[in-house]
C-alpha cells in the first residue's frame, strides 16, 4: 500500500483521503488553516457514512488518514503528492514550488485542479515531467469518475501509474490524451450552464424552468445512456440536422453573462447570500443537500451498468 501526501484538507482533500483510506492505502494531509485540520476527523467520520463504512471498518479507515500542520511531516516519505488547494494559478505554482523542495525528483504529483492547464502548473514547476492531472469529482468517496490528463511535459510513465492506481480503488478512470482546461466533465457541465444563461438572458424563461427542463426531461436518462450513444441511437442523420438547425443560435459567450453579472454586482452569490438565481430558504438548502446525495445514490447503480 502506498503513502499519499495530500496538500489540502478542504472539501477535496479530505473526500480523496477517505477514498485512498477505504482501499488501504495511508495519507497524511497538510493545511495552513488549524480549522481545516480541527475537524477533519470528523469530516471523514460523515463522508464514511455516506459510503455506509461503519464500525470497525470505518475505524480501520480513519487510522490510515493523519493531519499534520507541518508540510515537511506530511510529504517527506509520500510515494505519491496530491495537490488539493485553492483554484488560483498563483497558488497552484506557490504550492508545488513549497511541495518540490520537500520531495524528492522522482515522486509524482497529482493535481486536483478542475479548469487551470496542466501545463500552465507544471510551467512553475522544477520538474513538470512528474506533474499528472488527476481530477477527482465530488464527493471523491462516492462519484466513480477520476479524469486523468497528461501536461505536455508529463512522462507518460507516471499518468499509466495513475490511471492503474486510480483503478485498483475501484474507480472509473478516463484518460485524456492531451491537457484541456476543465478536462471533459466541466467542459460539458459548463457548455450546458452557458446555454442556461443564455436562455435566461434572452429573456425565454425563468431559472427554475431552466431546472425543471433539465431534471424532468434529458437529467433523467443521462446516468444511464450518454450523449455519444444516444446520438447513434437517435440516428447521426438526425444529430446533424438538428446541429444544423440549432447550432447557430447556441451561445458562444466568452466574456460577459449579463444575468450571472447583474446577480454579483448586487452581491447575490447563491445560497450563501440567500439570493442568487433562485431564492434561497434555510429548508431549500437542506433539502438540495439531501437530493444531491440521494441522487447520486440512486444514479450509481445506472452509471456501473452503462460503463460495463
Ligand atoms: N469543490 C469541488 O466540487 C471540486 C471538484 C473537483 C475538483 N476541485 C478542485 O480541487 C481543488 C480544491 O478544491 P476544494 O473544493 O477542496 O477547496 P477548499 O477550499 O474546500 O479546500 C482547499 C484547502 O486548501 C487549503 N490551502 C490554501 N492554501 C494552501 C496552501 N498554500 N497549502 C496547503 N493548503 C492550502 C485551504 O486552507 C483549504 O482547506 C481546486 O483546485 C478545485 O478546483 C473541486
Amino acid at each position: 500500500m502506498a503513502l499519499f501526501g495530500i496538500v489540502g484538507a478542504g472539501l477535496m482533500g479530505h473526500g480523496i483521503a477517505v477514498a485512498l483510506a477505504r482501499a488501504g492505502h495511508h495519507t497524511r494531509l497538510h493545511d495552513p488553516d488549524p480549522a481545516a485540520l480541527a475537524d477533519l476527523h470528523d469530516r471523514v467520520e460523515k463522508a464514511l457514512e455516506l459510503t455506509g463504512t461503519s464500525g470497525p471498518a470505518s475505524a480501520a479507515v480513519q487510522d490510515l488518514v493523519s493531519a499534520t500542520s507541518d508540510l515537511d511531516s506530511a510529504l517527506r516519505q509520500a510515494d505519491v503528492v496530491v495537490e488539493a488547494v485553492p483554484e488560483r494559478m498563483a497558488v497552484k505554482h506557490e504550492v508545488m514550488a513549497s511541495v518540490e523542495a520537500v520531495v524528492p525528483a522522482h515522486v509524482p504529483i497529482w493535481s486536483n485542479t478542475s479548469v487551470l492547464s496542466i501545463t500552465g502548473i507544471g510551467a512553475g514547476m522544477r520538474h513538470p515531467e512528474r506533474l499528472v492531472g488527476v481530477h477527482w469529482w465530488n464527493p471523491p468517496h462516492l462519484i466513480p469518475l477520476v479524469e486523468i490528463a497528461p501536461g505536455d511535459a508529463t512522462n507518460p510513465r507516471l499518468v499509466h501509474e495513475a490511471e492503474e492506481l486510480i483503478l485498483s480503488l475501484g474507480k472509473t478512470a478516463v484518460r485524456l490524451q492531451r491537457d484541456v482546461p476543465g478536462f471533459i466533465g466541466n467542459r460539458l457541465q459548463f457548455a450546458l450552464v452557458r446555454e442556461a444563461l443564455h436562455l435566461l438572458d434572452e429573456g425565454v424563461c425563468d431559472a427554475q424552468t431552466l431546472d425543471t427542463v433539465v431534471r424532468t426531461s434529458f437529467g433523467l436518462r443521462l446516468a444511464a445512456v450518454g450523449p455519444m450513444e444516444n446520438a447513434d441511437y437517435i440516428g447521426l442523420d438526425l444529430t446533424r440536422s438538428i446541429l444544423a438547425n440549432l447550432a447557430p443560435h447556441l451561445s458562444t459567450a466568452t466574456e460577459s453573462f449579463p444575468a450571472l453579472d447583474k446577480l454579483l454586482t448586487d452581491g447575490h452569490r447563491g445560497r450563501a447570500t440567500r439570493q442568487g438565481l433562485l431564492t434561497w430558504t434555510d429548508h431549500r438548502a437542506i433539502d438540495v443537500a439531501g437530493r444531491l446525495v440521494d441522487g447520486i445514490r440512486r444514479n450509481l447503480a445506472a452509471t456501473e451498468a452503462a460503463v460495463r
